[in-house]
């Protein structure tokens, strides 16, 4: 198991992909730290882990402010003893039609998905440079980041940014022997997709609840929306010693949607 005995801090794992990410890598001999805002979900998480017999700590955090990021590594550190993986995965999404973007919702998000990873990039980095065993870190995209979407600008803004982080970050911490690497998903059943679906009948974007995830997945080649599970063997991949040889790539895990 190629996992097996890592360390991995998993943000916005309380729920969704992130969720699958932690109970997939725990399954296979990890030790995750579970960390995100919903302090209480993540316990939860953390509970479902442990009654599986898995290694699992809790950490609650906003990853827009690097005090909390900090503090959840050094607790992972503290109660796992190290940090081998970092999954900047915490992320959401507020649609609004293209006209209406206002400043506000811009920085809202940018602040958590595009500076947050950056920032975990970051912090992760500090802790894998000082324990001088090198690492992985691995961020999640979106189709979103490869393509504009009318209503989901400062998201895909973000989502582009992740890429470029994930690339300049790679180019920066390669001397210290950290790959960085990206996935990126397409449409996921998760609790955000279900927000997003009544946010864009809110906007007129469609009519009628599961419209909007229908009309997204029509394009997919394999014919159907992915759920969280589906992500979890390429974050395991990118978190495993298979990857050891890959880094600043990113790896489209979308059914065949976005075709780059
Ligand atoms: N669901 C999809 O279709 C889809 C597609 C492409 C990319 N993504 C990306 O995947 C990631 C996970 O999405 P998901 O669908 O599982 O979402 P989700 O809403 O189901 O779960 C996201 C988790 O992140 C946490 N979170 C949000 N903001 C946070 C913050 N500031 N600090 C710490 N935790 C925070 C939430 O509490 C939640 O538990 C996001 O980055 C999202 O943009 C999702």
């Amino acid at each position: 198991m190629t996992v097996e005995g890592k360390r991995v801090l998993v943000t916005g794992a309380a729920q969704g992909i992130g969720r699958a990410i932690a109970d997939r890598l725990a399954a296979e001999g990890a030790a995750v730290c579970v960390a995100d805002l919903n302090a209480d979900g993540a316990e939860q998480v953390v509970a479902a882990i442990r009654d599986s017999g898995g290694t699992a700590v809790s950490a609650g955090g906003n990853v827009a402010e690097r005090a909390d990021i900090r503090s959840m590594i050094d607790l992972c550190v503290a109660e796992l003893g190290g940090l081998d993986v970092m999954f900047n995965n915490a992320g959401f999404n507020r649609p609004q039609p293209f006209l209406e973007v206002t400043e506000e919702v811009w920085h809202q998000i940018m602040n958590v998905n595009a500076l947050g990873v950056m920032m975990g990039c970051q912090e992760a980095a500090k802790t894998m440079i000082a324990q001088g065993t090198g690492g992985k870190i691995v961020n999640t995209a979106s189709i979103a980041g490869r393509e504009g979407f009318p209503s989901f600008v400062p998201y895909c803004v973000s989502k582009f940014g992740v890429v470029a982080i994930t690339q300049a970050a790679a180019r920066a911490l390669a001397e210290h022997d950290i790959t960085v690497n990206a996935f990126a998903p397409g449409v996921v059943a998760t609790p955000l997709w279900e927000q997003l679906d009544l946010d864009l009948m809110e906007i007129g974007d469609s009519e009628r609840p599961g419209q909007a995830m229908e009309d997204f997945s029509a394009g997919i080649l394999k014919g159907f929306a992915a759920q969280p599970n589906d992500i979890a063997g390429t974050a395991r991949f990118l978190a495993s010693t298979d990857s050891d040889y890959m880094t600043a790539q990113v790896i489209m895990i979308d059914g065949g949607m976005v075709l780059v």
